[in-house]
């Protein structure tokens, strides 16, 4: 792959789960090497539709998605090294804090020592240390939405994809306080080790995400469809 080959292209990406409502429709979007990419628009118009389709929860129903230029339509989610924060979280209910954070990393068969010492790593990112036993249930949202970050950031990934990451962490966590916070800013990441990261993620609001996002995608381009 040449240096200038996005890492990510999105080409004729087209989405309708019922057949008839084309909820992402001819989509063309490349995403370069250590970009920081955030897709605009309302509710419902295909943000989360879009992030499914790039992690391999959701399949194109036309066009391919190129990651390192190499089509992903038979890659499945776990091989595309790409990490997620779900819109909803998607913690796994049953399992400890330290249990969420260590699940990517116990899935590629990570040492039970290393996968110790990158959770605890990874829970100081986020200032949770010392809630290490507990469950989902007994965190605050914003608690919850902070491990859902670790998890995704833990296994060093190519690519970072946030779905409304920052909604309920407050100001501080946001960004005042950058270079701990693992979602606030692009270099805040490369302090933590991460030697490519590129987020995308979905928002509603500019305003919320201006500062931390050079490129923003409006939802304009074709009525009816996002990003
Ligand atoms: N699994 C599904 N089956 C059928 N329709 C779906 C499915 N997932 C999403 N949709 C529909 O696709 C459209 C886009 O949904 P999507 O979740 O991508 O929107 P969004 O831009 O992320 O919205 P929000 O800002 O509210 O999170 C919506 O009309 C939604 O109801
Ligand atoms: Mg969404």
């Amino acid at each position: 792959m040449s240096a200038a080959e996005p890492i990510v292209r999105f080409v004729g990406i087209g989405k309708t789960y019922d057949g008839v409502t084309r909820i992402v429709d001819e989509l063309d979007l490349d995403i370069e090497r250590g970009e920081f990419l955030t897709l605009l628009g309302p509710s419902g118009s295909g943000k989360t539709t879009t992030l499914m389709l790039l992690a391999g929860f959701e399949t194109p129903t036309a066009g391919e998605i190129l990651l390192e230029g190499k089509p992903l339509s038979r890659v499945p989610p776990y091989q595309r090294n790409i990490g997620m924060v779900f819109q909803n979280y998607a913690l796994f209910p049953h399992m400890t804090v330290a249990e969420n954070i260590g699940f990517p990393l116990s899935v590629r068969g990570v040492a039970a020592a290393d996968i110790a010492k990158r959770v605890e790593r990874a829970l100081d990112m986020v200032q949770l240390g010392g809630f290490e036993q507990r469950r989902p249930a007994q965190l605050s949202g914003g608690q919850q939405q902070r491990v859902a970050v670790a998890r995704a950031l833990v296994f060093e990934p190519k690519l970072i994809l946030m779905d409304e990451p920052l909604g309920a962490l407050d100001k501080q966590l946001r960004g005042a306080d950058a270079a701990r916070d693992p979602a606030a800013a692009p270099t805040a990441r490369r302090d933590h080790g991460l030697r490519h990261p590129r987020p995308g993620r979905g928002a509603h609001d500019v305003g919320s995400h201006r500062g931390v996002s050079p490129r923003q995608d409006p939802a304009t381009r074709h009525p009816g469809t996002d990003v």
